[in-house]
């Protein structure tokens, strides 16, 4: 399917519903596997049930949403907030794309690319002079995929499930000189 069939929105409360569980069966794809899963299914209900941390995150105002939606159902989206990750020498305005995540058939066809400009000119639009994300060390897709759209490394933090705490790098990428 073409992606030029897939609309990217800004969701409401009835779209955030429906896609919470898109959200979840894409980080559950993408991540499940690395963990213990009594660990893995309570934090995804943590942050992914109605009422959770990304519900609550919808209710923040400083958030910003896009959703992709092909015939009206959510594949992917992306977040934008404030700089949430610990970087100590960011610069004042400093924003976080926080997720960007497409369903796997969806991988490749232009709709992540499209969520990612939209994130890139979003923070451009307010006054953000550098925008950060944190990525899974061996979650060499977005790597790559981060670099394409002219992101670099620039240092590390963790990620915490369960007992497991992951090595994450902080990557950036400048929005003006
Ligand atoms: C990460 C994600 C947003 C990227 O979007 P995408 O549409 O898949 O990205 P693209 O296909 O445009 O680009 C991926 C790049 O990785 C490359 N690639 C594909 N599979 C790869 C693999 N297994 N290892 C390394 N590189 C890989 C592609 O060739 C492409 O390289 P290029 O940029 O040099 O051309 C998407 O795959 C996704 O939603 N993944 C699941 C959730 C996730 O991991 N989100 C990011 C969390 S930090």
């Amino acid at each position: 399917m073409s992606d030029r069939s897939v609309t990217l929105t800004a969701p409401d409360q009835a779209l955030l519903e429906r896609l919470l569980p898109v959200a979840r069966r894409i980080f559950t794809e993408t991540f499940g596997s690395l963990y213990e899963s009594g660990d893995f299914e309570r934090f995804c209900d943590g942050v992914y049930r109605s009422g959770g941390t990304m519900s609550r995150d919808f209710a923040d105002p400083s958030v910003h949403w896009r959703v992709a939606t092909l015939q009206g159902d959510p594949i992917g989206y992306a977040k934008l907030t404030p700089l949430r990750a610990p970087v100590a020498d960011a610069r004042a305005g400093a924003m976080e794309l926080q997720q960007i995540y497409v369903l796997p058939d969806w991988h490749g066809a232009g709709v992540a690319a499209r969520l990612m400009r939209w994130g890139l000119a979003t923070a451009r639009a307010q006054g953000a002079p550098e925008i950060y994300l944190t990525v899974f060390d061996h979650n060499e897709r977005a790597k790559r995929f981060y670099t394409r759209h002219g992101f670099e490394e620039v240092g590390r933090c963790t990620f915490q499930l369960g007992d497991r705490i992951d090595d994450d790098r902080i990557w950036r990428a400048r929005l003006e000189g």
